[in-house]
């Protein structure tokens, strides 16, 4: 997982070049585009949508509520990050960011003390989209315009292993979901391949007092979510049944995908013509999945790639999970330009989903 591209101009992709890029970003999953300072931000979301076209032209979050921050003139592209906006670079200029922190998700969390002093947590793995009513976007970009300086973080897993890593301020992990996939046994390779899930209607409403574990990757015991009847409206039709496995593009690599924290259902079925079982049980949801995930939880199997101001790091959104990581205020401003579109299809497992 992840490459480098260097000697591209984005403001003038060749057909060539971006058929490149595109299979770059599908056969390394995470690829950062070095040098990018003259990109104008309308290219970066017209980039996003040539690797999508049928999709309706809007970032994949301003489907929700509009509280974004887009920069101006881009169509679609958000400014993302935490901390004031001191210079006008691409607008923003006088904006205060505010982004979660693992002290929002987490079960447990760090004092301000500690995070003061460089220890940190990631925030909550995950892949982008809105999720109800919209399928989870293919391709996430990430401008790097401003990045926080300071001496290198301390990330805690916090779990009782006493694992940790190291990282520079500001950048944001990956963890491989066609690795993941290769780490379950023949019979669970078998079982994800012909089960399927649902999240939730109002997935992150519905969510209500449940918490992350603290290493960020699935979720912890305890917490009550928002009974169906009592979340804001919604209409079973937008509650799209997603595969468990997805199948990558252009390599045929298949990718265990499920967010922890908004699955509401399991379709589980062994192999082809098995009975199909729902597993609506949050418990056995939870464990079933924490039991996968810990498998790819490590340090070793984490990625964290360096990047510059003015790089832009494109992952494939259908098959990794990533997370941003906390950094101490006193680090100064982060800021990002992110922009995604919420898919036009659902994405392709290895069997057909109902
Ligand atoms: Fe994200």
């Amino acid at each position: 997982m992840g490459a480098t591209i260097t000697g591209v101009d984005m403001n003038n992709l060749t057909d060539v070049e971006f058929r490149l890029i595109r299979e770059a970003i599908y056969t390394h999953q995470v690829v950062i585009v070095k040098g990018q300072e003259k990109l104008k931000p309308i290219n970066q979301f017209e980039f996003v949508r040539r690797l999508d076209p049928e999709a309706n032209p809007v970032h994949g979050f301003l489907t929700d509520d509009g509280k974004f921050n887009v920069v101006r003139g881009s169509k679609g592209v958000t400014l993302v990050g935490q901390g004031y906006i001191s210079h006008n670079k691409h607008g923003g200029d006088g904006l205060t960011l505010q982004s979660g922190t693992h002290a929002d998700l987490h079960v447990e969390t760090l004092s301000a003390e500690e995070l003061a002093s460089g220890q940190s947590r990631f925030g909550a793995f995950h892949f982008d989209g809105v999720i109800y009513g919209s399928y989870p976007s293919r391709v996430t970009t990430l401008r790097c315009v401003q990045a926080p300086k300071g001496p290198d973080v301390t990330i805690r897993w916090d779990d009782g292993t006493g694992r940790t890593m190291t990282a520079k301020p500001g950048l944001t992990a990956f963890i491989n979901g066609s690795q993941l996939y290769e780490m379950l046994t023949p019979e669970e390779k078998a079982l994800a391949d012909n089960s399927s899930w649902s999240p939730a209607p109002q997935p992150y409403v519905w969510t209500g007092t449940r918490k992350i574990r603290n290493c960020g990757l699935g979720m912890a015991p305890g917490g009550k979510t928002v009974p169906l009847d009592q979340l804001p409206a919604w209409t079973s039709d937008k509650v799209y049944r997603l595969p468990m496995v997805w199948v990558n593009p252009v390599t045929g690599a298949k990718c265990f995908q499920i967010l922890p924290d908004v699955v509401e259902k399991l379709y589980v079925k062994s192999k082809p013509g098995a009975e199909e079982r729902t597993v609506e049980d949050s418990d056995e949801i939870r464990l079933w999945l924490n039991d996968i995930l810990d498998r790819i939880c490590t340090p070793e199997n984490i990625l964290i790639p360096e990047y510059e101001e003015d790089d832009v790091v494109m992952f494939n959104n259908w098959g990794v999970l990533h997370s941003s990581i906390d950094f101490p205020k006193s680090y100064g401003t982060r800021i990002m330009h992110q922009c995604h579109i919420a898919s036009s299809t659902v994405p392709v497992g290895p069997t057909a989903v109902v």
